[in-house]
């Protein structure tokens, strides 16, 4: 393994190179991360010859912060975004406990992280040995489902237990969505009433949620999804305990500036208290996207030019998945180890390091259009979805971890930071409360 970062003495090797998509060079908490001040730094200093993932801790914190302070109910972070343990570590540390999990792996990882940690099980789809371990040595009470036949799965494999939370998942409208997520799971209008009371059932707690989709950028596509879930409560007749509105929050992205996430809450709030629900119901949120779009950028080293494209060490079996099959418009910045560039921009495709002529992303990314070998280009953005997807095809897409300390590219949250830095600010006042504290 190259040790670009010069961590390899200090940790496990073999923990180092477990977890293939549970993050196996991201396997390392917040302390055993080593920084740089910015990129470039890293870049002129190390030169790395394999892809690195520049993570932003405070970026986390910030985000799971502004969630815990302004979301109106519990916050179960979707673990899949981003399971690296330096990620989880910073939400941990803000008091979030809550995990949206979707694998055993994912409840391993946080039951051997957090003891005290409390997991829902949100895949629709489990195998009835996952939902075993789930319940009866990882503690998970809690499990979703959008169908009969997993209805029957769970009931059977938790030997009828009396204290499950059983969340009915409903279809959707994800037309506001920039990425939909109502194709595969999700009961329909039609067959929601009768799952609901049958969960009812087996259920101690019975909970309805939905996914409006990722990066859904319009509060009112969770006020439609809400509105939707109080008409079927009420043609089935049930209580429910639990409304859970999923993710989906969204992040800024080039050429997609979404609402305030202030509105997003405000709404939600609004319509939970119109619910049909039981008096003491619970309203949940799983995101995933919004709490660590802003943390990660990829460093990618530039390998060839040719033909007008940019050939790089990392792509769509790595940490570009979503650049490209997703088209997913990410920023980009250009680092040069020994120099500046000449300024003119020009738009780039770029290719990934596999042989598959999948691992291709179309952009046009706007680049100088001096860039050559050896040069490296920095995707912004990439906390959510991007090391979480990489595999290791054609025996690529290892990526060092170091935390660095510049700013992100944009920010939802960065009205929070300038109330937090005016604040700062201030002066101090003698204040006679604190004159009584010392006293
Ligand atoms: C069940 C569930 N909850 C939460 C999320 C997180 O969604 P987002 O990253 O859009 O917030 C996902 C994403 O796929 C999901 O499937």
């Amino acid at each position: 393994m190259d040790d670009v970062c010069g961590l390899r003495g200090r940790l496990n090797e073999s923990k180092i190179r477990t977890n293939a998509g549970l993050g196996s060079t991201t396997n390392r908490g917040v302390r055993e991360l080593l920084t740089f001040h910015t990129p470039l730094d890293l870049v002129r200093e190390r030169l790395p010859e394999k892809p690195v993932a520049c993570v932003r801790p405070e970026r986390v914190s910030i985000a799971a912060t502004w969630f815990r302070d302004n979301f109106p109910g519990e916050v179960l972070y979707a673990v899949k975004a981003n399971p690296s343990p330096w990620a989880l570590d910073a939400m941990y540390a803000t008091g979030l406990r809550w995990f949206d999990v979707a694998s055993e792996e994912e409840i391993k990882l946080i039951a051997s992280r957090y003891p005290d940690a409390k997991m829902a099980f949100m895949h629709p789809v489990k195998s009835r040995k996952a939902i075993e371990r789930a319940y009866f040595e990882h503690g998970v009470r809690v499990f979703s489902l959008d169908c009969e036949a997993e209805l029957e799965k769970i009931v059977a494999a938790t030997q009828r237990a009396d204290d499950l939370t059983l969340v009915v998942r409903l279809a959707v409208n994800n037309a506001d969505a920039v990425y939909a997520l109502s194709h595969k799971f999700g009961v329909s209008e039609a067959d929601a009433p009768s799952l609901l009371r049958k969960a009812r059932g087996f259920a101690d707690n019975l909970g309805v949620s939905f996914h409006v989709g990722s990066q859904c950028m319009s509060p009112s596509a969770f006020r439609d999804a809400m509105d939707l879930a109080s008409r079927l409560i009420r043609e089935a007749g049930v209580i429910v305990d639990v409304v859970d509105v999923g993710g989906g929050f969204p992040s800024a992205y080039p050429g997609m500036t979404p609402p305030d996430l202030e509105l997003y809450a405000k709404v939600i709030k609004e319509v939970f208290e119109q619910m049909p629900v039981a008096m003491n119901a619970r309203l949940w949120c799983e995101p995933g996207r919004a709490l660590v779009a802003e943390s990660t950028s990829i460093l990618a080293r530039v390998e060839l030019v040719k033909d007008g494209a940019l050939h790089i060490n990392d792509g769509s079996n790595g940490n570009l998945f979503d650049a490209a099959h997703c088209k997913w418009p990410f920023p980009v910045k250009a680092h040069r180890p020994d120099g500046e560039f000449e300024g003119v921009q020009q738009g780039f495709k770029l290719y990934g390091p596999t042989c598959d002529s999948l691992d291709a992303m179309e952009g046009p990314f706007q680049l100088p259009a001096d860039i050559r070998e050896g040069d490296y280009i920095e995707f912004g953005m990439l906390g959510a979805y991007g090391v979480a997807m990489q595999t290791r095809f054609n025996g690529f897409g290892e990526t060092e971890t170091v935390s660095v300390e510049d700013l992100p590219w944009t920010s939802m949250y960065a009205v929070v930071e300038k109330r937090a830095a005016s604040a700062a600010r201030r002066p101090a006042r003698k204040s006679p409360r604190r004159l009584k504290v010392v006293r």
